[in-house]
């Protein structure tokens, strides 16, 4: 079924852009029904806006606590007709009224092979370990930091020589070419999540 997705972004929106170019060619079943940020100049609202895509600034000072703000958001969102939700490059935790509004349908991309390294700066805490290899993941959220179940992952591997805008830009490669292949898997309805794993069927 043809997804209805809902994008929150806080940044630059390439995975945004990576999801949108997947509709165009035909690899993804899905249709952007709005961006939201947190931010109001966030590239993604203006990558959404050229596109006649509906961009919401929602701005975090109107609404300080952070579930009021999620309740607001959930609003717009569903409003818009969204039955999924896309975390990309979105700077904030979400909370329940996000979570309970959009039940399994709430899907991030994490630039390390979580559960290493979560939360901010992922590819600092990668270089800064000494790992050989990094990558990204897609996964389900839940109420935790990088914490639901792993739809899709990709491996790069860490160079010696490597800082993080070096491997920043060998992993954003791979999220976008992985985070369409897992819209597309849920698209599909070929996910299933039996407690921490997700089954690909
Ligand atoms: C990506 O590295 C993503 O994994 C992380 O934030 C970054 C967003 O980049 N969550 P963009 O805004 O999609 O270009």
């Amino acid at each position: 079924m043809t997804l209805k997705l809902g994008v929150l972004a806080s940044g630059r929106g390439s995975n945004l852009q990576a999801v949108l170019d997947a509709i165009d060619a035909g690899r993804l079943d899905a249709q952007v029904v709005m961006v939201l940020s947190n931010r109001q100049d966030a590239p993604a609202l203006e990558r959404a806006a050229l596109r006649g895509i509906p961009a919401v600034h929602l701005p975090p000072s109107e609404y300080p606590q952070r579930l009021d703000y999620d309740r607001k958001a959930a609003e717009l969102l569903k409003s818009a007709g969204a039955d999924t939700l896309l975390l990309a490059g979105y700077m904030r935790l979400i909370t329940t009224a996000l979570l309970d509004a959009f039940p399994g349908r709430i899907i991030n991309i994490h630039p390390t092979l979580l559960p290493a390294f979560p939360g901010l700066h992922g590819h600092r805490q990668a270089i800064d370990y000494g790992v050989r290899f990094s990558g990204c993941t897609v996964h389900f959220v839940d109420e935790g930091l990088d914490s639901g179940p792993i739809i899709l992952q990709a491996v790069v591997p860490v160079h010696p020589d490597d800082n993080e805008d070096t491997l920043a830009a060998r992993i954003l490669k791979e999220e976008h070419r992985i985070l369409p292949e897992a819209l597309q898997l849920l698209a599909e309805g070929r996910l299933r999540i039996e407690g921490r794993r997700v089954i690909i069927e």
